[in-house]
Order: C-alpha cells, then structure tokens, then sequence
C-alpha cells in the first residue's frame, strides 16, 4: 500500500470555504424558505465586461479555423498579454522588468500555493495573522511546518495583525526566510503604506530573505500612499515575488488568469551557500507542471488593457467598492466597529459583545440569514473579528445592511 503524505493529516479537517459552504447547505436544507444572502467567499459577481467577453468570442473562433488555430502555447504566457502587463501594470509606474520575469497562470491561488516548492524544507516561514489560509496550509502540507497546537503551527512565525496594531505587523524579533504580505490585504481589507512596506524590503535585504507579495486586490487601491505594487520600493526587485491576479479586477475567478513576477534579481543559496537565481527555479517549475493559460482565457485579459476594457473594469471596481462603503456606514451606524473596505473589497469587523467568529456567524446565519467568514478560519489573531464581503450585487448588500441594522439582535 502507498504511504500517503501525513503533512495532510496536520491540517484541520476542511478548507475554510468548504467548511463554510457545508454549513449553508445544511442551513438552506432546514431552512428551505429562508432568503440567504451570501458575502461570505471573496467571489464576484457582476459578469465579464463587454470588452472581454468580445475579445473571448474572438478567440473562441480563431479556434474553429486551422489557419487560426493554437494548441500549446508558451506556458509562460503570450507575449500579447506579457507585453500588456509590462507597460500598463509596471512601466506605467515607473517600473522596469523583462518580459522572461513573467509567468502567466491560471490563478493566483495557484501560485501563491506552488511557489513554496521551490524553497528548501528548513525556510523558516512567516506569515500574517490572519492569513489568506492558502499560504499556510500549502506549506504545511509541504511539511514546513510541525503539528497544530493551540490553533498555530510549530515552526512558523505567526505576525499578529490587529486593531491595536492597526493590522500593520510588526519584524519578527529573529530571522525568517520567507514572508507572506498580502496588501490590499485579505482578509482584513487594510493596506501597508509605503512606509511600512519600506521596513520589510529593508528587513528582507538585511536577513537574506524573500518576500512573497500577494497584490490581488490592487485594482481597489485609492489612498495615493499605499503601493499598488512592492517593486515602488527601492530594493524589492532583490528579495521580492509579486503575484497579481484578473479575478478580483476584471471578474475572472471563473475564467481564471493571473500572473507571477519573479525578478532575475531574486536570489536565494543552495546548501553550499552558492547564490542561484530563484527565476530560474519557477520556470522550470512552471514548464514542467503547467502548460499554459488557454489562449482563448489570455486573449480576454489582454482586452482588458484596451481603453474600452479599461473603463469597464474600473466601473465594476467602483461598484464594489460602493458596496464596501455601504457596509462600512451601515455597520458604523448598527455601532458595529469596523476595518478595511477603503482601499479592498474586505470589511473586516469587530464581533459585537465579545462573540466568538463561528458564534457570530452562527448568529448572523440564523438570525439574518448572511453569509460571512470567521475571522478565525483566518488565524487566531482573527477570532473575534468577521469578514464581509464587497462583492455581493448592491440589492443584497444594501438588503444586508438593512438586515444588520434591524433584526440582529445583539
Ligand atoms: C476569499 O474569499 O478569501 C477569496 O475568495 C479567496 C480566493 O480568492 O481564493
């Protein structure tokens, strides 16, 4: 019989969404009346834009004619959308990289889920707390980490984000080899300023480090002062991977696209100390394990670099983040403290009267019949906090709120 990988067994029974997803459904089954409205999962829901899906049907039939035809692609990515990317997302911002730091993908979980493996197995991992659950489960299943006690993992080096920190972590008091940053971050909706940034890159050079920038969400960003990529910091290109994603700004978490940056600049050292280019590493990762974004999928986020596509994912961005503004009034005026939703589609609350995150949900379920997230599933910096989402359509949000302000009783 094969030997499975005990790492698994580590790791809590579900992952957050799907322990979430079964207690909705079992909801919905002794409740079958009941109008649920769902700002749990970070989900969009307005469809693709015009722009993109014109682009989409283009590919599609370049697909039926052999003249037009495309089989594998450069699993890089197309240099249509890699050249798109370099100038509007980076050039545009003052920021130089070549095309062969590029790699497209079909999604940023993906990504900040495989880019682990071409670390060694002794890194020392540090990561936010609360956490995208992504970042930290993949490296446990890695066997990075030691066994769960107390709701944290041996071995890891948990960065505690929260209201009296203003979520802004604090550097770890020794040295760490890999940090996860997450800005506009999820869960918590709030950003690192440009200053704060600042100290990690700082922290990452001085300690050999690698920093591991997820910036899915940078499409929500409004305060001048928050970075919408890490390379705006001096040095990053030395010790920084970005990982960018089409799902959140131009509503592809179905179609699915993204891209990773890995600068030919970023190092790290074999055992014998020798300095090898991490680049390297994740293309021959990526060719040997993926073969492509389709085509038809890149040919629509290239259109979304085009004027039309442009304002059209703008506007679906403004939409939600008018929804972030209604809940954020509408949880203010309910006197339920809240974070975040200014720069992210994320607001992240306070659970009234000292709640637990899962007795919070519990209770908005049954009361109000919402969907949110336990701050907790996030981390235990999150128990007491709860995650609502940005992404509902404005009917359920404003219905949400309205909810909130009347029938909850708290
Ligand atoms: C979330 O709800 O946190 C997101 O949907 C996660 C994701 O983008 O995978």
């Amino acid at each position: 019989m094969a030997i499975i990988n005990e790492n698994y067994l580590k790791l809590p029974g579900s992952y957050l969404f799907a322990e979430i997803a079964r207690r909705v459904t079992k909801f919905k089954q002794d409740h079958p009346a009941a109008s649920v409205i769902r700002l749990g999962i970070g989900d969009v829901t307005k469809p693709l834009p015009p722009a993109i899906i014109s682009a989409l049907h283009t590919a599609v039939d370049e697909m039926a004619d052999a003249a037009t035809f495309h089989g594998y692609g450069p699993e890089q990515g197309y240099e249509f959308l890699t050249s798109k990317i370099l100038e509007n997302d980076y050039a545009a911002r003052g920021i130089t990289l070549e095309n062969d730091e590029i790699f497209v993908s079909d999604g940023s979980k993906s990504d900040v889920g495989n880019i682990q493996e071409i670390f060694g197995i002794n890194n020392i991992v540090a990561i936010t707390d609360p956490v995208y659950p992504v970042y930290l489960d993949t490296n446990v299943m890695a066997g990075r980490t030691g066994e769960l006690k107390d709701g944290m993992f041996e071995n890891v080096t948990y960065l505690p984000c929260n209201a009296e920190n203003k979520f802004t972590p604090a550097l770890p008091d020794h040295k760490v080899d890999l940090i996860y940053l997450c800005s506009p971050n999820n869960p918590t909706g709030t950003t690192l300023s440009k200053a704060e940034l600042k100290k990690w890159v700082d922290y990452a050079r001085d300690n050999s480090a690698v920093i591991l920038y997820d910036a899915a969400y940078e499409a929500y960003i409004r305060e001048d002062d928050v970075p919408h990529s890490i390379y705006e910091i001096e040095g990053a290109k030395e010790v920084a991977i970005e990982f960018r994603s089409f799902s959140k700004n131009a509503g592809f978490t179905g179609t699915r696209c993204a891209f990773t940056i890995v600068p030919k600049t970023v190092l790290g050292k074999k055992a014998n100390g020798e300095q090898f280019p991490l680049n390297t590493l994740w293309n021959r990762r990526h060719t040997t394990k993926f073969n492509g974004t389709p085509y038809i999928v890149q040919q629509g986020a290239a259109a979304v670099y085009t004027p039309a596509g442009q304002q059209q994912i703008k506007a679906i961005v403004d939409y939600y983040m008018a929804n972030a503004q209604i809940i954020r009034e509408g949880l203010a005026s309910a006197g339920i403290e809240a974070f975040g939703g200014v720069n992210a589609p994320y607001i992240w609350l306070k659970t009234p009267k000292g709640l637990s995150s899962w007795s919070f949900f519990d209770k908005l379920l049954n009361d109000v019949h919402i969907v949110g997230t336990p701050g907790t599933g996030f981390g235990p910096s999150g128990e007491g906090y709860f995650r609502l989402t940005a992404f509902g359509n404005r009917e359920n949000t404003e219905e949400a709120v309205h909810r909130i302000k009347t029938r909850l009783s708290l």
